[in-house]
């Protein structure tokens, strides 16, 4: 018998995967994974439909279509004030997930530690295990999640390699302020630490507040790995297409981890994105209101229930805290409202190692007011 020795041994079915069957198995309205139930623009998938239909169909260049590199140049020093290199800086990736595990395996060798943020994004981890290294986790906790610089310096020595940060971070909402930005500075003086800033969600940052990419500083910006995803802000999560901005050589270094994990990214939707960014630059600016009437919908919509909500700051995600319902652990009170109540959330102890006493899920509200009507009305009761 071969012995497959896992390299994640403790890598299960993730919780995503886990609430949504359980969602379509007792027909709860799926407020677990974080999708919208809705589509992007009609102009950007007939131009994917045109592209599709007109040569567009074979391998692209390593680091992607160059028009699409050079809109996301301009997207970027009109947001960010940052110029970048589209041929030397941008990579076009198969969404976010590969370009965090492509930055994480670019810098991080055997025995090296990162540092992550709990509650962080489920990728995280594993990515830094596959490449040898080892996760330090920072406990952050409800309702504001703030950030211990002093804990962080402490937990810094020679072996740290990258710090990991998510703003505005999933699951909990928070939004960096510049006391952050000047934690983060603080912690790093003098070490050679580089930053892989997870901003997938930059243009969902509510209540008139900015997004302060690391891409605004520039010395922030000399050590960063910034990565986006189309699919969060074209609600097209399945389109898997996303990139990653990073120096010169940090660049070089990620395209040759690329080159042997994805190659390239697909063809026909970076054309698409390419004349989509020309047409339509301000899509991207619709957002924020957007998003922001969902997250006030659903919040009047349980206001008098049980539920405790402070409004999140940024992302599509929504905490609730359900303690005045019930005490049971957060997987147990996830699972029994998907049963019982038909709808289904995420369970926010899955996003720590080691998870703090809180009765805390998390609601995605990317979806149609009907069914944010429909959802809420099943547990204001509770
Ligand atoms: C914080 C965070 N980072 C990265 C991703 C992955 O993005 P993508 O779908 O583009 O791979 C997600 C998706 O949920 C996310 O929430």
């Amino acid at each position: 018998m071969l012995d497959l020795k896992s390299k994640l041994p403790s890598a299960g079915t993730t919780i995503f995967t886990v609430m949504s069957r359980m969602a379509a198995e007792h027909g709860a309205i799926n407020l677990s994974q974080g999708f919208p139930d809705f589509d992007g623009p009609q102009a950007l998938r007939d131009r994917l439909t045109w592209h599709l239909n007109n040569g567009h169909n074979q391998y692209a260049p390593l680091a992607g279509v160059p028009d699409l590199r050079q809109q996301i140049a301009a997207k970027i020093h009109a947001l960010y004030g940052r110029a970048v290199n589209p041929d030397t800086e941008v990579t076009i990736t198969p969404g976010a997930t590969e370009a965090i595990f492509c930055a994480v395996t670019a810098v991080v060798h055997p025995g090296d530690e990162v540092i992550v943020f709990d509650p962080c994004y489920d990728t995280y981890e594993p990515s830094v295990s596959l490449n040898g290294g080892i996760t330090r986790h920072i406990t952050t906790r409800y309702p504001d999640f703030r950030i211990d610089w002093d804990e962080v310096a402490a937990a810094i020595n020679d072996r740290t390699r990258m710090i990991m940060l998510n703003s505005p971070q999933n699951p909990c909402g928070k939004v960096w302020g510049e006391e952050d930005i000047a934690g983060l500075r603080r912690v790093i003086a003098g070490r050679k630490i580089w930053l892989l800033a997870d901003e997938v969600y930059e243009h969902m940052v509510f209540d008139g507040q900015s997004h302060l990419s690391l891409l605004r500083y520039e010395d922030l910006a000399a050590r960063t790995f910034a990565v986006y995803s189309f699919g969060k802000t074209f609600h097209a999560t399945g389109w898997r297409i996303g990139y990653c901005v990073a120096p010169a050589a940090m660049t070089a270094e990620f395209l040759r981890i690329h080159q042997f994990i994805n190659f390239s990214t697909n063809t026909p939707m970076q054309y698409a994105l390419a004349d989509f960014l020309k047409d339509e630059p301000g899509f991207h600016n619709t957002l924020a209101a957007f998003f922001q009437r969902k997250r006030d919908l659903f919040g009047s919509l349980l206001q008098g229930s049980r539920f405790g909500m402070q409004p999140s700051s940024g992302t599509y995600f929504q905490l609730a805290d359900y303690s005045a319902i019930s005490d049971e652990a957060d997987t147990a009170f996830a699972a029994r409202l998907t049963r019982e109540h038909g709808v289904a959330v995420i369970p926010v102890s899955v996003f720590y190692a080691a998870p703090p006493e809180q009765h805390i899920v998390r609601f995605c509200f990317a979806k149609g007011d009907d069914t944010l009507r429909n959802a809420a009305e099943r547990i204001r009761g509770i």
